[in-house]
């Protein structure tokens, strides 16, 4: 079976090129993303295998199934970028990576907390430059203070565990409450008016797009901390931008970003990028912002490889679609 990858890297092919050949599966990379235009690319192939940022709209759907492919692979968790109706219509199977490091990017997103809370990244900036003044690198302890976790799967549990590593006082809200869990659940509101970290572990959907918007960071204590590695669009670019001018955060650690499909995974030091909300963001002081990297480690892309070129020998060997997104 041929398998047309999208959005690839030098390091997917490292990570998928062994367990594809071992599967007996046919494999090319190609560097571009999925859209309408590209869905071409896949003529003749069984299945496609994307990231993120690839469009996998209604369009796009109709061109891949007219192209004879059958097969979606995500080689991620989230799937706001594939139309499923359009894909269920079409009989193609769409299939994630539900689970494959919560621990990586919970991590990650502790580290931005820490890195926005005692300006790390700034530190890092005047040491290089032999300015050895700690003036303006003043944070707070975090020990006591209050978490707010918006979303408590996979990744959220393993988020609450390192916030009460750090003795904090963790109070969560999920639609979906996990009764068999030690969490303290509250309402969405008490979220934002209590706590001094907050962190978004939900998947983008249509209830949680901007749920970080002008109302709830009114709501929010002057000075907190906004933590965001789940979806750029979780959060309105623009209501984030009036709290930033307005000195609202302490601190905020972004790994994701509405445009980012634009912009992130690639190169573009020697362009003259124009968006200037992306631009402001990357210029405030108390802003960390990274390109999508909080999946990024050895076990992560292993786990995901291995998931990923599973959920389609499954597929290929007709048994259970354990990982089929409906
Ligand atoms: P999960 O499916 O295990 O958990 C998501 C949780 O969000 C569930 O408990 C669900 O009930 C809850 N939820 C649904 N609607 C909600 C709402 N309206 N408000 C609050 N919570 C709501 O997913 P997992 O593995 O924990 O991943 C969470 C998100 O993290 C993914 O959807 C993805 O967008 C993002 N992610 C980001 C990565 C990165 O590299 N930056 C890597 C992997 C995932």
């Amino acid at each position: 079976m041929k398998i047309a990858f999208y959005d690839t890297k030098p390091y997917d092919k490292i990570w998928f090129e062994p367990i594809a050949r071992e599967k007996g599966f046919e494999i090319t990379f190609h560097e571009s993303k999925l859209n309408e235009n590209t869905a071409v690319l896949a003529y003749g192939y069984d299945a496609v295998c994307i990231f993120v940022n690839d469009d996998a709209g209604e369009k796009a759907v109709n061109k891949l199934a007219d192209y004879g492919v059958k097969v979606i692979l995500l080689r991620c968790a989230g799937f706001n970028n594939v139309n499923l109706k359009a894909a269920e219509k079409r009989g193609i199977k769409v299939m994630r990576v539900p689970s494959y490091s919560p621990s990586s990017v919970a991590e990650y997103t502790m580290g931005l907390i820490l890195a926005v809370n005692r300006k790390i990244h700034r530190a890092y900036v005047r040491t290089r430059d032999f300015n050895f003044s700690i003036n303006g690198l003043m944070g707070i302890d975090l020990n006591g203070k209050t978490a707010g976790v918006i979303g408590t799967g996979k990744i959220g549990q393993e988020m609450i565990k390192i916030l009460k590593g750090f003795s904090m006082n963790v109070i969560a809200y999920d639609p979906y409450p996990n009764k068999d869990l030690d969490i303290n659940y509250v309402d969405l509101d008490t979220i934002f008016k209590e706590s001094d970290v907050i962190t978004l572990h939900c998947p983008l959907t249509k209830e949680t797009r901007h749920i970080i918007n002008e109302k709830s960071i009114n709501m929010m204590k002057d000075d907190v901390i906004l933590a965001n590695t789940s979806r750029g669009g979780l959060v309105d670019t623009q209501a984030l931008i009036e709290g930033l001018n307005k000195n609202k955060f302490a601190g905020v650690g972004l790994d994701v970003y509405e445009e980012e499909d634009e912009y992130f995974f690639e190169d573009l030091s020697n362009e003259n990028v124009t968006d200037t909300d992306l631009i402001k963001l990357t210029a405030y002081r108390n802003v960390i912002l990274t390109s999508h990297q909080a999946f990024f480690t050895k076990e992560a892309m292993m786990a995901i490889a291995e998931v990923t070129m599973e959920n389609m020998e499954a597929y290929r060997d007709g048994e259970n679609l354990n990982n089929l997104i409906k």
